[in-house]
């Protein structure tokens, strides 16, 4: 036995934060909880028989590529994909040097924080914000300023504010903002058109590189699209990253970066040594997905049931919630993705709430969870998207009644 291993670990491994939420994933698998906490999609609707017929081809017609090591860059098949679509969804015209197929999108998170970030140096994040962007950017040292949402996304203009009271020194230690315009996890809000414009006129006034992350982009159940954030700025300001994990399946490992050729080299280069490449056998699988339009078909499936798990839970919400006559209870409606933010009075912790939800037999994530500086102790994440409707229904119902009785006399 080799005692003193402890004493051998890094400083980086010693900071490294373990995820609150897959601690509580582990925690909450027993079939009796009802979970709204992970950020998962309805399994129900994995396209396994698409998949099984798609592995068959590839396995079929090109074996020597997809069982091989592959390159770092990613399939260029997969990736001459991913930019007509780019250009078909979102009129973004790159070309294959733009472009780094990852292993989905937290991998993106790790290397944009290995290649950017100094221990010492500062992110602009969201109050609250994707705690595995959070994590990933905390392990390589960084420090945050927290940026509060509104129903209209991150509030841009405290951006400003907070940058007049920097010295220059200290704003050149800044080096990105982490964004998540469209259906904010964990807040489920949109940034408007009008923010994402002023986003880019304080990101060029300032010299920063804005991280976009855009996992739930294609998951819109309301309103219109709005242009992403990499489509309004200049070249190189901003760094985009997509996910399949949403609209394929999670246990696929698929994403990609969109950026200018020196960041993606420079990504290459750090994935080296991270994972050689992403597994080439699920590039194949996707990239016949892609080709055949059936992912396109499939993604249009999940809008269309996702659609209505939110307006259910929605109207779920109202029916349990409005009685209890809190007036500071209230959440978000958002227009896509898979979450709803709840606020709570100012008096209720979700925290130390968390034990009596789970005596219920519900789960749901502690808003603090998102907040880098653990504020936000009266709010909480719910997911919409892996319960069933029958679940949604007694599980709102069950947490109406663990707020219920949180309430002061
Ligand atoms: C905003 C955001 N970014 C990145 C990820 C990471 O997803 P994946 O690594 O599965 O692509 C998630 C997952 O929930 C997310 O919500």
């Amino acid at each position: 036995m080799y005692n003193s291993i402890g004493d051998k670990f890094s400083k980086r491994a010693n900071e490294i934060r373990r995820s609150p939420i897959r601690e509580l994933l582990k925690l909450i698998t027993k079939p009796e909880i009802i979970s709204f906490a992970g950020g998962i999609p309805d399994p129900t609707l994995f396209p396994a028989y698409l998949i099984e017929e798609a592995t068959k081809t590839i396995l079929r017609e090109e074996p020597e590529k997809v069982l091989q090591y592959g390159p770092t860059e990613g399939d260029i098949r997969l990736k001459m994909e991913l930019i007509k679509r780019q250009q078909r969804r979102n009129n973004i015209k790159i070309n294959e040097d733009e472009i780094l197929i990852t292993t989905a999108s937290q991998q993106a998170l790790d290397l944009m924080g290995k290649i950017f970030i100094d221990s010492g140096d500062t992110v602009i994040v969201g109050l609250p914000s994707y705690l595995g962007g959070l994590g990933a950017f905390h392990s390589y040292g960084a420090e945050f300023i927290g940026i509060p949402l509104d129903e209209d996304g991150m509030r841009v203009d405290l951006i400003e504010e907070k940058l007049k009271k920097l010295k220059k020194e200290q704003i050149k230690k800044i080096k990105f903002i982490y964004v998540i315009p469209d259906f904010q996890n964990p807040a489920g809000v949109t940034l408007s058109l009008e923010r994402r414009k002023k986003l880019i006129k304080i990101a060029k006034k300032h010299d920063l590189l804005i991280l976009e992350d855009t996992p739930y982009r294609e998951l819109r159940y309301w309103n219109k699209s709005i242009p992403p954030i990499f489509l309004l700025a200049p070249r190189g300001r901003v760094v985009t990253l997509f996910t399949f994990s949403k609209v394929f399946c999670p246990g696929m490992r698929l994403g990609y970066v969109l950026g200018s050729e020196n960041v993606i080299d420079r990504l290459v280069v750090a994935k080296q040594s991270t994972d050689l490449c992403t597994p080439p056998f699920t590039q194949g699988i996707l990239c016949e997905m892609l080709k055949g339009g059936a992912l396109d078909e499939h993604i249009k499936k999940l809008v269309s049931v996702y659609r209505e798990k939110r307006e259910y839970m929605l109207n779920v919400l109202n029916k349990y919630m409005l009685p209890l006559n809190l007036p500071d209870l209230n959440w978000t409606r958002p227009d896509g993705g898979l979450f709803l933010w709840m606020t709570l009075p100012a008096y209720m912790d979700t925290e130390l709430m968390f034990p009596r939800a789970l005596e219920k037999k519900i789960a749901y994530v502690k808003g603090c969870a998102f907040h880098y500086d653990n504020s936000g102790k009266n709010t909480m994440r719910l997911n919409f998207s892996y319960p069933t409707m029958d679940s949604i229904d007694e599980g709102i119902r069950r947490l109406s009644q663990v707020i219920a009785g949180e309430i002061r006399k």
